[in-house]
């Protein structure tokens, strides 16, 4: 028997149904905050993610699904949605156009990574980006919005939020810290002897007990903001305030992807194990730019559908729609055409095999059905159908023309 392979599921009952739910909720919210919906491709040249994700990220060195296509491209399949968006809006010029831009998605993304609870090769998130808004109440509204969304869904959650500087203040801090990391050298893991020379800032990220002993003591990059960083910060963390958005700061809450700077947050729940992210995201103001846009603020975030799915409370499942069955081979062409009118606005699932009443009470009964929609030899004669109403217990033979 061929299998799906490691860490690739299929997305089956009952998970489909709530699946389907998150996209309607997540969807009808974005709507709401202005966001319209965008499709860009699973595959992507690699040089996309290198430049944006960040070479030195855990994502593009280690877990990329890489390869050479057959006209020599090299190419992989997305592990996210963020620099795709980003490509598509500079590449249609959208950059240019000026103004403000907002966009939805939602699809697989696929990364590497040692399959557990929680953690997939293939998983699916749904995204929000927005371009053009240097205000931080943008990335207040975007978390907001989050909040929103989660809310509809009844999942309770802990949000941590830092912020990671701009190009002001953050190779200042990082020569502050790669000072602190030399006088502890002797102690580091080797992980973040490597992470000092190519991304020192990710080292606050070590899951090594004892580097983060050591980094508790380590220079506190929102101690060391700009003016401008800092002032977005303490507005953000106030309007925050003001909306009634519980936060914990996280000072080594740095991201697993190179193009934040400024808002840095995470949306994480205690109640699905070791994988505990459902959302995160941040402010990347250089990013248009880095794939070769003009210069365009940018906040987004990206939800991982699957860590979400045992959380989410479903609306009580109502009876609806309408169950049709003849109970003679020869009334079987009138259920046929009822169904046909019928579908025009109402869902309609026909059983095909002629049985009696009670048969297909029992019928309509499995497939949660509102209306049971009945036609034998009397009604097909004269021109009726007989129907109960599940819901109300009510039942009645009628004209078919008044179903
Ligand atoms: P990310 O934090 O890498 O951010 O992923 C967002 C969410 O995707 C995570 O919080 C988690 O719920 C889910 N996720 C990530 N990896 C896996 C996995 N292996 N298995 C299951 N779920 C996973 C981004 O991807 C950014 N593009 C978000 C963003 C958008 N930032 C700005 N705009």
């Amino acid at each position: 028997m061929i299998r799906s392979l490691r860490g690739m599921n299929d997305i089956l009952p009952p998970d489909n149904a709530r699946f389907e739910y998150f996209l309607d909720t997540a969807a009808s919210v974005a709507k709401r905050y202005g966001f319209t919906y965008i499709e860009t491709p699973l595959l992507e040249e690699t040089a996309l993610f290198k430049r944006s994700v960040g070479e030195s990220s855990d994502i593009v060195g280690k877990e990329m699904y890489q390869f050479t296509d057959k006209g020599d491209n090299d190419v992989c399949l997305r592990p996210e949605g963020t620099a795709g968006v980003v490509r598509a809006f500079v590449q249609n010029k959208l950059d240019r156009a000026g103004g403000i831009h907002r966009y939805f998605y939602h699809g697989p993304m696929f990364r590497y990574e040692r399959p557990q609870k929680g953690r997939l090769r293939e998983f699916h998130q749904f995204g929000c980006e927005s371009f053009g808004v240097q205000s931080v109440y943008e990335d207040v509204t975007i978390i907001m919005m989050i909040a929103d969304i989660l809310g509809a869904l009844g999942i309770g959650y802990r949000l941590k939020l830092n912020s990671l500087g701009d190009h002001n203040c953050m190779p200042q801090y990082r020569e502050k810290l790669v000072g602190f990391l030399d006088a502890h050298e002797a102690h580091l893991c080797e992980d973040c002897l490597r992470r000092k020379a190519t991304n020192p800032i990710r080292v606050l990220d070590c899951k090594n007990e004892r580097c983060q002993i050591i980094y508790k003591k380590a220079p506190k990059l929102i101690n060391n903001l700009c003016e401008s960083c800092n002032s977005d910060f303490d507005t953000l963390k106030h309007l925050l305030e003001e909306n009634g958005i519980v936060y914990e700061i996280d000072t080594h809450l740095v991201r697993g992807l190179d193009y934040y700077s400024k808002t840095a947050f995470e949306f994480v729940s205690d109640d699905i194990g070791a994988q505990s992210a459902i959302a995160g995201g941040g402010r990347y103001d250089r990013l248009v730019e880095f794939l070769d846009g003009r210069a365009t603020p940018a906040v987004g975030f990206a939800i991982g559908i699957e860590r979400l799915l045992e959380l989410i409370a479903m609306p009580e499942a109502s009876r609806e729609g309408y169950y049709m069955g003849a109970m003679d081979t020869e009334s079987l062409p009138q259920i046929m055409q009822l169904a046909k009118q019928k579908r025009m606005t109402q869902n309609v699932i026909v059983e095909y095999s002629p049985k009696s009443l009670k048969a297909h009470l029992k019928g309509a009964d499995r497939i949660h059905a509102r209306y049971c929609v009945v036609i034998g030899e009397n009604e097909r004669t004269e021109g009726k159908v007989w129907v109960k109403d599940l819901e109300a217990k009510t039942e009645a033979v009628i004209e078919a023309e008044a179903l």
